[in-house]
């Protein structure tokens, strides 16, 4: 099976973006364990771990359908937050961003008429609704927990239980 040059470049692009959310997710962290928030911490370590798994994933694919992947610079993360809230804000944003780029790649998938790339991204597909909804949750419980501290730990006792299952996934 041989994928198309189109087809390639805009996987390869993706890829690349799953490695700046990776790095994103790897600031986010840092933001929190410079005020001993881990529970926070630990939600976007494991995050962080994940975007490099989904980046793995389209690595072997590439290779799999007979690519081939040159990696490029990626751009600077977000390194500055004004709130927790803020943090996941732009986290929901970040994840609608990849959602489109996802349904793009469905997209161009159908046009090329490559079924066995398309299936490969209902996968990408089914992940975005599932951490979409995750945010969306925390920022919900934010926005109830308000400036009661004790309410903020209980959410960072919480988010320290995440954990990062390679096969699960
Ligand atoms: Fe790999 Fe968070 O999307």
């Amino acid at each position: 099976m041989t994928i198309s040059q189109k087809m390639q470049d805009a996987l390869i692009e993706q890829l690349h973006h799953e490695l700046y959310s990776a790095n994103q997710y790897l600031t986010m962290a840092s933001y929190f364990l410079k005020d001993d928030l881990d529970g926070f911490a630990n939600f976007f370590l494991v995050q962080a771990q994940e975007e490099n798994l989904h980046a793995m994933k389209q690595f072997k694919y590439l290779h799999d359908v007979g690519g081939h992947v040159k990696i490029q610079s990626i751009p600077e993360p977000i390194n500055h937050f004004t709130s927790i809230t803020h943090v996941f804000e732009i986290t929901l944003a970040h994840e609608k961003k990849v959602t489109q780029s996802i349904s793009n790649l469905i997209k161009l998938s159908l046009q090329e008429n490559d079924f066995a790339t398309h299936t490969f991204l209902q996968w990408f597909i089914t992940e975005q609704v599932e951490e979409e909804a995750l945010v969306n949750t925390i920022i919900k419980k934010l926005k109830m927990i308000g400036d009661n501290s004790s309410a903020l730990y209980l959410l960072n006792d919480e988010l320290a239980k995440r954990t990062f299952d390679s096969q699960s996934e």
